[in-house]
């Protein structure tokens, strides 16, 4: 009777024992951790619609929260001195002010760094890089961190580093309510910040809620964006709901190429394999043009008004370029000195002044 009670009692202690040794993130990091999935509830601002696309991955508070510190850490790259906002500076619209970025290794890639916001109203079967080789943006964002040029990092070595540092693992627990962290989950948390990225309220907004009045250059610049005899901007980068842009891939004329074979990059065309898209690229928004120098998707053009001479007078007229390009056979659309400043007068309403000092987009690990 003895020993039975005996060994009853010791088996218990295993018992005990062993439920005690589950895995519990909650007692091991000594507080508790709560997985939070409380909505991301900041409005747009004014002039670009409300609500993201989510892609079965809704912004979350925390999830954003989490992707803004992945966003901002050089850790996600293979000697952990480059973050993603190291091509990608908040002051630029998200852009890069040189014509290539350079990479970890030190060298240069072939495309110039893209602004990001609003990438969430973008359709989301178009794809994303100038090329849209990245089908959604939860795969497009870890493309970087393994690019050679860029982060040049594998993901089982990020994976290993988030998992081992003092702050990513509660953060993810309490993003998505998993303890293990994986690249699916990383993904996911930094396509949340990058859909989080919103511009509007520019001068243009202001101007058609009622607020603001155009000057004379301006309006004079937007008649001309809109119309077939003037700049005729619109037809690509047309306002459409706000956004600037209709994001498909089209060749704007600027690669003298009369046979598939002469691109220096054919961009689309490489993903689609078909060589009428050779040297086609996104149709990129014109929100925050003033702030995101050089141009195209080389880097080719390094102020506004080089841009506009281009579509003035510099346009080839090849068999690949867009049927929106009317004025090709002509080399372009034809402005004068005063017309093309208008129309550069204009695009500048287009800056949304409070992106760059607003709070919830900058770098987490500055803050007092
Ligand atoms: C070394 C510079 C560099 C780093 C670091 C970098 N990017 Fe980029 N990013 C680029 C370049 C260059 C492109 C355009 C590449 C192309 O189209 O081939 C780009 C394109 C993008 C796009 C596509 C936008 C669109 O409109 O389709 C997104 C989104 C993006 N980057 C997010 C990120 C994120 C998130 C990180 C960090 C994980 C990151 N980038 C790190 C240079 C960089
Ligand atoms: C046929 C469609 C089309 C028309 C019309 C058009 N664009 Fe573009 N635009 C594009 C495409 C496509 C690109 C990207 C090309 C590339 O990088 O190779 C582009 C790029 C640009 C860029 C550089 C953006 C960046 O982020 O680097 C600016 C600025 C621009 N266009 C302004 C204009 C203006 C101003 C007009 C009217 C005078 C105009 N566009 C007419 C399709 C068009």
């Amino acid at each position: 009777m003895k020993w039975r009670s005996l060994t009853i009692l010791f088996f218990s202690f295993f018992v005990i024992l062993f439920t005690q040794c589950k895995i519990d993130p909650e007692i091991i990091s000594g507080e508790e951790w709560v997985y939070d999935p409380t909505p991301y509830a900041v409005m747009s601002p004014m002039g670009i619609p409300n609500v993201p696309t989510t892609n079965g991955n809704p912004l979350t508070a925390k999830g954003v929260e989490l992707g803004r510190y992945l966003f901002y850490d050089p850790i996600l790259s293979a000697d952990s001195t480059l973050s993603c906002a190291g091509c990608h500076n908040v002051n630029h619209a998200f852009s890069d002010t040189v014509k290539f970025s350079i990479g970890i290794d030190g060298i240069a890639g072939k495309r110039n760094a893209m602004p990001i916001f609003n990438l969430g109203f973008q359709p989301y079967d178009n794809g994303f890089f100038w090329d849209g080789r990245a089908t959604t943006l939860e795969d497009q964002v870890l493309m970087p961190i393994q690019d050679p040029v860029e982060m040049h990092e594998i993901l089982p070595n990020v994976i290993t580093k988030l998992s081992r540092s003092d702050i990513y693992p509660k953060m993810f627990y309490e993003a998505f309510g998993e303890s293990t962290i994986t690249a699916d989950l990383t993904g996911k948390a930094l396509a949340q910040f990058v859909k989080s990225l919103l511009a509007g309220n520019a001068k243009f907004d202001s101007v058609v809620a009622g607020f603001a009045f155009f000057t004379d250059d301006e309006l004079a610049g937007y008649l001309s964006f809109e119309a077939l005899d003037g700049g005729d901007c619109f037809h690509c980068h047309g306002v459409n709901g706000g956004l600037f842009s209709d994001y498909i891939y089209r060749n704007n004329g600027i690669d003298l190429a009369h046979r598939y074979f002469d691109f220096a990059d054919a961009g689309y065309g490489l993903i689609t394999g078909d060589t009428s898209d050779y040297g086609k690229f996104k149709t990129p928004s014109l929100r925050n043009i003033e702030l995101t120098a050089p141009y195209m998707h080389d880097g080719r053009f390094a102020t506004l008004e080089e841009v506009l001479d281009y579509y003035s007078e510099g346009v080839n007229d090849t068999p690949f370029t867009d049927n929106f390009m009317q004025f090709a056979f002509q080399g372009g659309v034809q402005l004068d000195a005063t017309e093309k400043a208008q129309l550069i007068a204009f695009l500048k309403t287009l800056t949304d002044h409070t992106l760059k000092d607003n709070p919830i987009y900058q770098n987490p690990f500055e803050e007092d």
